[in-house]
């Protein structure tokens, strides 16, 4: 058997699969089957903002008012309360061996980024924060976007030790400049993409839709594209999310220089089984190409080192498209 082994936000993990934050990480059963199959780490559902609020305001009402919680009837609609999330970490800090990655969720520079600090010592071993917000206002530029976005990471990394990632949006304008500031901003790795919920609209009823789109494996190229640019350009570990679905996905992105895939939609879809299925695929595929560790490959195929750097950029996209002889 090929030796699986990486490191990801310097933790030593047994496979480069991770579960990406989702409901399913959410259980310690889940969590102890996937650890079973090989999984090298879990990421936990995140932590939102919103919840914190909710919770720190309920609480203020019962304290200061002893009234009936108006206006918080959707509290109980939560993954978990602050208080359980800690707990769940506990619990697995005490009966699983893999890491376990902490995720808060937010989207404005102020107090919540304090949890953090309860994270780490509830006993995470790394914390991945999602700033996550849909720029709506015509009047705020890019600019001050990513400074509110550097603004989150300063405050959390002052306030904790354990390694810190960023889980990035695609829409920034220039992703490279980002991850070198985020890396000056003191994260030790990027998550490739966050998944923008995108609403639908049903052209009968003329209204909405809601409800996540499952991930393909079409969905691994733009992570595999900002991976395969940034290996060996920035001093942070690049783990890309979105579309591994299949043993090929996960390879392609190690290939283009990941330290980590992560599993989401497949786990939901077909199993926590998939995680060895996976991972016995991708120890095939190096047996096939005489590979005996990770690192023999990883970023193989990353713009820095293949032979046809072009395949990045516009050269390649204007042949792809017809547009001349690139
Ligand atoms: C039901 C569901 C819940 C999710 N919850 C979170 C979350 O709490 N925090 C987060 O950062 N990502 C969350 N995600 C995003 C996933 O971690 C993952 O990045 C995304 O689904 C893309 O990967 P995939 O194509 O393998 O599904 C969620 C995804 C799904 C489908």
């Amino acid at each position: 058997m090929p030796n699986l082994e990486t490191r990801y936000l310097g933790l030593s993990l047994r496979s480069p699969l991770i579960a990406s934050s989702s409901p399913l990480t959410g259980s310690l059963a889940r969590i102890r089957e996937m650890e079973a199959a090989g999984i090298g780490a879990v990421v936990l559902p995140s932590l939102f903002e919103e919840q914190i609020l909710r919770e720190e305001m309920a609480e203020h009402a019962q304290q200061d008012y002893g009234g009936t919680l108006e206006g918080f009837s959707k509290l109980e609609e939560f993954r978990f309360s602050a208080r359980a999330y800690l707990d769940h970490i506990r619990a697995l800090k005490s009966s699983v061996g893999i890491p376990v990655i902490a995720s808060l969720n937010g989207a404005s520079s102020g107090w919540w980024t304090r949890y953090a600090k309860m994270l780490e010592e509830a006993g995470a071993d790394a914390l991945e924060l999602n700033i996550y917000s849909v720029p709506t206002d015509p009047d705020k530029a890019g600019a001050e976007i990513e400074m509110e976005l550097l603004d989150i990471v300063r405050l959390v990394r002052a306030q904790i030790r354990i390694p810190l990632a960023v889980k990035l949006s695609a829409f920034y304008t220039n992703i490279a400049h980002l991850a070198k500031r985020l890396q000056a901003a003191g994260i030790q790795g990027a998550v490739f993409f966050n998944r923008f919920y995108q609403p639908d609209i049903d052209v009968e009823r003329l209204t909405l839709r809601s409800g996540l789109l499952p991930g393909s494996s079409r969905d691994v190229r733009v992570p595999l594209t900002w991976i395969g640019i940034l290996y060996g350009r920035v001093g942070i570990d690049l783990a890309a999310t979105g579309g591994i679905m299949e043993a090929a996905d996960a390879i392609k992105v190690i290939l283009a220089g990941a330290q980590a895939a992560m599993l989401c939609s497949v786990l939901l879809e077909h199993g926590v089984a998939s995680v060895g299925r996976l991972l016995e695929q991708i120890a095939q595929w190096m047996r096939r190409h005489g590979y005996e560790s990770i690192e023999q490959w990883r970023g193989l195929l990353s713009q820095k080192n293949c032979a046809d750097p072009e395949s990045f950029e516009r050269a390649q996209y204007v042949a792809a498209v017809g547009g001349g002889s690139a």
